[in-house]
């Protein structure tokens, strides 16, 4: 199974897997698979691309190790979005499905194993959210997954905000939420096999509830009830749409301690004209607004966001609107795009785009200025304290004290590297005591909370020492 995009793919991906897993198909290495899953992202040229060369090389890996009779899926917006042309492009694709497909893909899967003729389509939106089976949530099932400390959960499905340049609302179809019940069943669930940090995922969480899909639970009524789960520390969100962001989400920045002072607020431009060519529904003075609140909530909250350059139109002054917005606020870390052509969108039809070099001009420029400012960020969290939530062994040894101190992530020597999240979001490493992990089981350090005096800073995370016991 390869996943591209955003989040939200990767947890239908994981949910497909498990109950794939529960219908006894193993995961298996891409030279010995019998079945390939591709799950797609279209929200720009390039990652669609990525999905095409993919594909191109799962087809010639078949064709020269004599394997007709694999079984190619394709999942996700690209499938959404080109559909049958893509089966007819790649004839072993034999299942096609969209984010209102997943629930059944399982079940195709295991038919079209069995029937090498079969072809099955899973396209076509459906009214409501489909709750998917998912093996974690059936009693007597359930043990014997692996669950990460931190977790994604869905808990909708769709846009219908059609900003003029983007794809999702016609890949992922109109906006439906998941009843708060099956969210709070999965995340009970999740939180007794031991993950203590959720993630609740959407196109815009904030409208949640808002349609004739959930049951009358608000978003913020959601948050309120998951900060009860027992065993769960730590809520986070994404993503979050400027408009929909209500008082009562704001305020529980302030007053939900299970929620984390980080909040992904996409900003996509900093001049009102382009955003209301965007179909943003905001102006700038409306996001300062809405940031100058969050942060009497909480004035330490970390504001991160996505801004798009190069939307047709944009003048070198719409640009500079860009930057001193970014100056303004103060993000923790930004993503940002050159913009890219969608088929169907409102944007394509747009006159005056903007030349690609131009467009990469300003990215540089962009990206440039918020390295730094990121950068500024970390190096002011050197010499305070902090709870990491343990996630790994660190992948970046290097940045740890000197030879003998520490270890490759493999161990020998002195203690082995871990890294975890500050509740702010920020990557801290850090080499735990030895003997620190005794207390835990097998998993060890994994999934325990780590009290951390930040000692230094690198380019996008931070160092740490070990500053009290693990619980
Ligand atoms: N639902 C989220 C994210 C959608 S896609 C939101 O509303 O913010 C993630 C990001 O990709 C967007 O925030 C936007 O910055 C970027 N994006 C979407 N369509 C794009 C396009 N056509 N070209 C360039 N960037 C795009
Ligand atoms: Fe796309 Fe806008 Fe919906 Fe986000 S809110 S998914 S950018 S249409
Ligand atoms: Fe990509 Fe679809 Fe997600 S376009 S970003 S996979 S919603």
């Amino acid at each position: 199974m390869r996943t591209f995009g955003c989040r939200m793919n990767a947890a239908d991906s994981d949910r497909l897997a498990r109950a794939l897993t529960a219908r006894g198909f193993q995961e298996s290495s891409f030279e010995d698979a019998g079945i390939y899953i591709v799950n797609t992202c279209s929200v720009r040229d390039k990652p669609e691309q990525k999905v095409y060369s993919e594909l191109g090389r799962i087809a010639e890996y078949c064709k020269a190790q004599k394997k007709k009779d694999a079984l190619v899926c394709v999942g996700g917006c690209v499938a959404a979005q080109a559909g049958e042309k893509l089966a007819e492009r790649f004839p072993q694709v034999r299942l096609l499905f969209g984010g209102d497909g997943i629930a059944r893909a399982p079940e195709a899967i295991s038919r079209l194993a069995e029937d090498p003729r079969l072809r099955i389509s899973l396209l076509e939106f459906s009214e409501t959210y489909e709750e998917p089976f998912d093996p974690l949530c059936a009693p007597g099932l359930r043990d014997g997954f692996d669950v990460a400390p931190s977790v994604f959960v869905n808990i909708m499905q769709g846009c219908d905000n059609y900003c003029a340049y983007c794809i999702v609302p016609f890949t992922r179809g109109r906006r439906k939420s998941r009843k708060a019940a099956a969210i709070l069943g999965e995340c009970r669930s999740l939180a007794e096999r031991g993950a203590r940090e959720i993630t609740l995922l959407g196109q815009n969480v904030n409208a949640y509830g808002l349609d004739d899909c959930g049951d009358g639970t608000s978003f913020a009524e959601l948050l309120r009830a998951l900060s009860a789960v027992p065993g769960l520390l730590r809520l986070r969100f994404v993503t979050s749409h400027p408009k929909d962001l209500s008082p009562e989400v704001t305020a529980q920045f302030g007053d939900n301690p299970a929620l984390c002072p980080r909040l992904h607020l996409p900003l996509q431009s900093g001049s009102d004209r382009i955003l209301k060519a965007m179909g943003r529904r905001y102006d700038t003075a409306a996001y300062l607004d809405l940031t100058e609140r969050l942060r009497k909530a909480r004035p330490d909250i970390a504001l991160t966001t996505d801004v798009i350059v190069g939307f047709p139109g944009e003048t070198d002054e719409d640009f500079e609107d860009s930057m001193r917005m970014l100056g303004r606020v103060g993000f923790a870390s930004a993503f940002s795009f050159v913009y890219s052509d969608r088929p169907g969108t409102r944007a394509a039809g747009f006159p005056d785009k903007i030349s690609r070099p131009l467009a990469l001009e300003r990215l540089a420029r962009l990206q440039d200025y918020q390295e730094k400012a990121g950068e500024r960020l970390l190096r002011s969290r050197i010499g305070t304290a902090d709870v990491i939530l343990l996630e790994g062994r660190s992948r970046m040894p290097e940045l740890l004290p000197a030879p003998g101190a520490c270890a490759a992530p493999s161990g020998g020597g002195g203690g082995e590297a871990w890294t975890g999240r500050t509740p702010h979001g920020f990557i801290v490493n850090v080499v735990p005591e030895k003997g620190s992990d005794a207390p835990f089981a097998e998993g060890g350090l994994r999934g325990a909370m780590l009290p951390v005096r930040i000692e230094s800073a690198a380019r996008r995370s931070l160092k740490g020492v070990q500053a009290g016991r693990p619980w």
